[in-house]
């Protein structure tokens, strides 16, 4: 080892111990005791509670179900939904058992050293109405289950064991979604000196930037009589490029300007992250100090030019995303996320909206690292009830608490780019409402001078009418894409914003024939065509708004009605049993990909080529029968064969929007055998082919892993795709056989999900049908490093086996 390196390593020792000795951030992960039901002493010291479940935290207490039909179901009608005649709509929560009251408790050890400092208890969010004890005594209450609150608890701990009590309430009739239960997102203690950096104390701007330099603005909230701050700025290779000094004060607050010169960056295709590391001494000695990562870019959204990013105009490749992570439901989990971003970054998407509240802050991380932007929605209701126990309920005590908490703890995220403080809220109508649209903006951009607000709206015509619209800093519209044009002449800012899109209706791997566009159409199956031609009668198909993406400059981009399909809402089946989750995923349950993901993919991912065929070509008892295929490339034009027969060449052309993005041959008759397409670029010439074959019976099981090698953190995750071919190795596109699953080494079986929005198979018993051919399972990590295998069978299958790794 170098001398230098030896330095490097004593200063870096050095520091983790200063770094720990002024503050330490306890994730309180493990040993939680959690009991469903309501109990009056739970909250008391000695309670015991030797019996409850042993569960870790992150939990979802409801995703183990088991699915049951009455469980939340609601009588009403969707006026959003255009209804106004009220019927049952089951599965509309999820159909899983989230309601209700329960209780965790923990125990923690405070030092006597602790108990001279100031202790933060930090929940990233409870699920819901979370009413928070410690040692006996009640620290505070919150109510909205997607907050991020603190308590301050140095008056509330003692030396020794402390004993935490949290007590959670879903209500029915709350949600228009699965919205989980228990504690879903990490909750830490945060023990700091009484001279300290305030909780989400530093705020980072750049609001200057050239090629050759940009100003960093640091400001800092710190509980602190007299002292200083130093902070410096190191790159993402971990060297120092700036630092600057402060003592001047102003209130409670530092303000400092740092230079960095020759700055890179930050994109979604150069997430370039700096580390501000800000130390605040008193007498020279060090108090506090915290770290956070940050990008250099500049946002701006201009009458004409729409949105540019560092500079250039860019219209948004989003879609919308739910919090739940299908079969592990609302508990947070970091592999999880990373994978929906790897597979949404394939498909070319460039930012996330989370509908309809506050994210995670892990998936905030994760798509500052991995190059997403963000547009951060707080809320589904006002003032005005959508459903009789939502937000409505907390509003006027609460709406600018969780707006302030989503503004102070997020707001160094540079993937945020826009916030949003509502979502097709019924204060859409009435001068109320616009009121609050004014009130709620204002808040924001108290808290964040440096971001825009958008409201998704869906009374489009009224918000045109009221000044509602108006007011905002982006005009958001979710579907009306026939109201564009009117909204873009009425509403004064210049650009509209398709805030929500689509919502297309698909079951992967099923195909409904005649192929013809429909809204609300219903099958016996209760699935969805796969063609992608199925709306409902609010919304419409993808073609319609990336014609408006292309055609109007004015248009800012869209956030597509969803990235993954989710628990809840089965539209078109909200009256249907069994259906439980979503159809309007582009990609469904388990995280496979539709056949829409190639339509997207097809005009996002600009750098890979895409040429994917559809429907699969199995389907005994239709030959001879009219079965129209369709192809979804970044090519313009393309010959297709069936057998080798040519069924012609089709172009993209303007007559209608599918034809204009979609390669469509409408009249092939089926035979088995080989479909294959072969893509011509603007001479007519070859460029690229693909076949897929009618597939034989299922004779064997493959098995295909995110990633073989895993943390052994207890945590992570290895999604496994799970395959049936025939004995050639083609994929049997309609098998279902029953599978089995087992874990051994040093993992564990986790949750197995097939995409079957009808399924009524518990996520986490190691036995699923395959739903079109597969399924996912999902394998998790110990805390042991070693060798993990899983094997998969199924009665008259070759069993498919493999071996992942953990490692530490
Ligand atoms: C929108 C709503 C979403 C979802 C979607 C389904 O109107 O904002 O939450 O319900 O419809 O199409």
């Amino acid at each position: 080892m170098k001398p230098t390196k030896h330095l490097l390593l004593i200063f870096l020792i050095l520091a983790q111990v200063a770094y720990s000795q002024v503050r330490t951030v306890k994730e309180l992960d493990i040993n939680w005791k959690f009991q469903k039901g309501d109990f009056e002493n739970a909250f008391e010291i000695n309670f015991n509670d030797s019996k409850w479940e042993n569960v870790t935290v992150p939990h979802d207490w409801a995703i183990y179900g088991p699915f049951d039909k009455e469980i939340d179901k609601q009588n009403v009608a969707i006026v959003q939904n255009g209804e106004n005649i009220a019927s049952e709509k089951t599965g509309r929560t999820g159909a899983l058992p989230h309601i209700g009251t329960a209780w965790y408790r923990n125990k923690f050890t405070i030092s006597e050293l602790d108990l001279t400092k100031k202790v933060i208890l930090f929940f990233e969010g409870a699920m819901s109405e979370p009413q928070i004890y410690l040692n006996g005594k009640k620290v505070g209450e919150w109510a909205y289950g997607y907050s991020y609150f603190y308590f301050d608890v140095s008056e509330f701990i003692k030396k020794g064991e402390n004993t935490l009590a949290v007590k959670l309430t879903n209500k029915e009739f709350a949600s228009r979604w699965y919205p989980g239960a228990g504690l879903y997102r990490k909750v830490s203690l945060i023990t700091k000196n009484k001279a300290n950096i305030n909780q989400w104390g530093t705020f980072i701007t750049t609001p200057f930037i050239s090629k050759d330099v940009a100003k960093v603005n640091v400001k800092t909230k710190a509980s602190v009589e007299n002292g200083y701050l130093v902070t410096t700025v190191f790159d993402a290779d971990g060297k120092q490029v700036s630092t600057d000094k402060s003592s001047s004060k102003f209130g409670n607050e530092f303000d400092q300007n740092i230079k960095v010169e020759n700055p890179k960056l930050w994109s979604p295709e150069t997430p370039y992250l700096y580390k501000s590391v800000t130390q605040l001494f008193v007498n020279e000695e060090l108090k506090d100090e915290v770290s956070t990562l940050f990008g250099i870019r500049e946002i701006k959204y201009e009458a004409k030019k729409g949105f540019s990013l560092n500079g250039k105009v860019r219209k948004f490749k989003g879609v919308c995303l739910h919090h739940d992570l299908g079969p592990l439901g609302t508990a947070i989990n970091k592999a999880a996320l990373r994978r929906q971003l790897t597979i949404l970054k394939d498909m070319g998407c460039d930012a996330i909206r989370s509908s309809h509240n506050m994210p995670s802050i892990e998936q905030l991380e994760l798509c500052d690292e991995m190059g997403f932007m963000f547009l951060a929605e707080s809320f589904d209701e006002w003032a005005k009830p959508k459903v009789k126990n939502g937000y409505h309920r907390f509003f006027d005590d609460y709406a600018e608490k969780d707006i302030v908490n989503l503004v102070q703890a997020t707001k160094n995220h540079p993937s945020i780019v826009m916030w949003s403080s509502g979502n097709e809220v019924p204060d859409q109508w009435g001068d109320e409402g616009v009121k609050r649209a004014k009130w709620l903006q204002d808040i924001f951009h108290r808290e964040d001078p440096t971001r825009p607000v958008t409201v998704g709206m869906d009374q489009v015509k009224a918000t045109m009418e009221s000044g509602f619209g108006a007011l905002l800093d982006i005009p958001g519209l979710n579907y009306r894409v026939h109201l564009y044009e009117d909204a873009f002449k009425k509403f004064p800012q210049g650009f509209i914003l398709g805030s929500e899109t689509a919502s297309t209706v698909s079951s992967r791997g099923i195909y409904k024939f005649p192929v013809v566009q429909e809204k609300n159409k219903q099958y016996d199956d209760f699935q969805s065509s796969s063609y992608d031609l199925e709306a409902c009668s609010w919304s419409n198909v993808p073609d319609e708004d990336f014609v408006l993406q292309d055609d109007k400059p004015w248009v800012i981009g869209e956030f597509v009605w969803t990235g993954f399909d989710y628990l809840g809402e089965p539209t078109p089946y909200d009256e249907s049993w069994p259906s439980r989750s979503s159809y309007f995923g582009i990609s469904d349950l388990a995280g496979l990909p539709k056949d829409r993901f190639y339509l997207y993919r097809s005009r996002w991912n600009t750098t890979d080529e895409t040429l994917h065929i559809l429907p699969h070509w199995n389907w005994e008892g239709r030959e001879g029968e009219t079965t129209p295929v369709f192809v979804y490339t970044n090519y313009n034009s393309a010959e297709l064969f069936v057998n080798g027969k040519s069924m012609g060449v089709q172009k993209k052309n303007h007559s209608t929007p599918q034809n204009r993005y979609r390669l469509m041959w409408m009249d092939v008759k089926y035979e088995p055998g080989t479909l294959k397409v072969i893509a011509l670029d603007d001479e007519g010439k070859a460029v690229s082919e693909k076949e897929i074959h009618t597939a034989g019976k299922p004779y064997k099981i493959i098995l295909n892993p995110d990633r073989k090698t895993i943390m052994a953190d207890g945590k992570d995750l290895s999604f496994v795709e799970v395959t049936v071919v025939d004995k050639n190795g083609i994929p049997c596109p309609t098998a279902t056989n029953q599978l089995k699953f087992k874990v051994k080494g040093a993992g564990t079986y986790r949750a197995a999900c097939n995409g079957d929005a009808t399924s009524l198979e518990m996520f986490h018993i190691p036995t699923m049908k395959l739903f079109s051919g597969k399924l996912v399972v999902l394998v998790q990590s110990t805390n042991q490093s070693g060798n993990i295998e899983l094997s998969v069978s199924g009665n008259g299958l070759k069993s498919g086996k493999l071996n992942l790794s953990s490692k530490n």
